[in-house]
């Protein structure tokens, strides 16, 4: 705990916290993601595939997010749904130079947005449309057109070209889903 969080701590100011569920399939780079997102000291030197979920935090400039890995391999993915009930936030993540199985992160998409714990909820989605850097990838818009989301009404969503291994595109992202998680907070509050 640095100095300043121990400070807070002792005057009982902390910085709120918001849980969200980064999903997206195997390989589009999630935890490559939250890894960027993390301090340097605490950041990973290796990446391997998530095996069922793991924990992380990070801190934003007015939050600190407790971020829940989902592997995106196909097995783990009914695991997903879980954690849907409990979180505030979503970070979708598609690899970009992938549009053969963006028809399968599409299918995925749309049994997120139709369950009975999100449906209705105004659940912030964030997508980053990752591993921009590579030849074949395609534009942030070509992926908000192949993957739908000018469908999704209920929800406010937002995207981002990405790329997982400079960090290029993810604080712009980052920095849309702390306001919508500020304001849904500040809403609950006046309730
Ligand atoms: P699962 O744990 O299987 O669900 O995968 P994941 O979505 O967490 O993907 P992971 O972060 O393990 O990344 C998969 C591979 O993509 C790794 O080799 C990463 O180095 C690579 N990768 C991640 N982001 C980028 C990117 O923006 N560009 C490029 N070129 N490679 C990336």
């Amino acid at each position: 705990m640095g100095l300043l969080d121990k400070i807070a701590k002792f005057f009982g100011i902390r910085n709120e916290e918001a849980n969200i569920l980064v999903v997206g399939l195997d390989n589009s780079g999630k935890t490559t993601i939250l890894n960027q997102l993390k301090s340097d000291d605490a950041r990973a030197m290796d990446i391997v595939p998530t095996i069922g979920f793991t924990v992380e935090k990070f801190k934003t400039k007015a939050l600190t997010i407790t971020a829940f890995d989902m592997s995106g391999q196909g097995r783990y993915r009914t695991l997903w749904e879980q954690y849907y009930r409990d979180c505030q936030g979503i970070i979708f993540v598609v690899d970009s130079s992938d549009k053969i199985r963006m028809v399968v992160a599409r299918d995925e998409l749309e049994s997120l947005i139709k369950h009975q714990e999100l449906a209705n909820r105004r659940v912030p989605v964030l997508f980053f449309a990752n591993k921009m850097d590579l030849r074949d990838s395609v534009s942030s818009v070509k992926v908000s057109s192949l993957m739908g989301l000018e469908e999704i009404r209920d929800k406010p969503w937002y995207i981002c070209a990405s790329n997982g291994l400079t960090g290029e595109g993810l604080h712009e992202g980052v920095e849309w889903l702390t306001e919508q998680l500020k304001s849904s907070m500040a809403a609950k509050k006046k309730k």
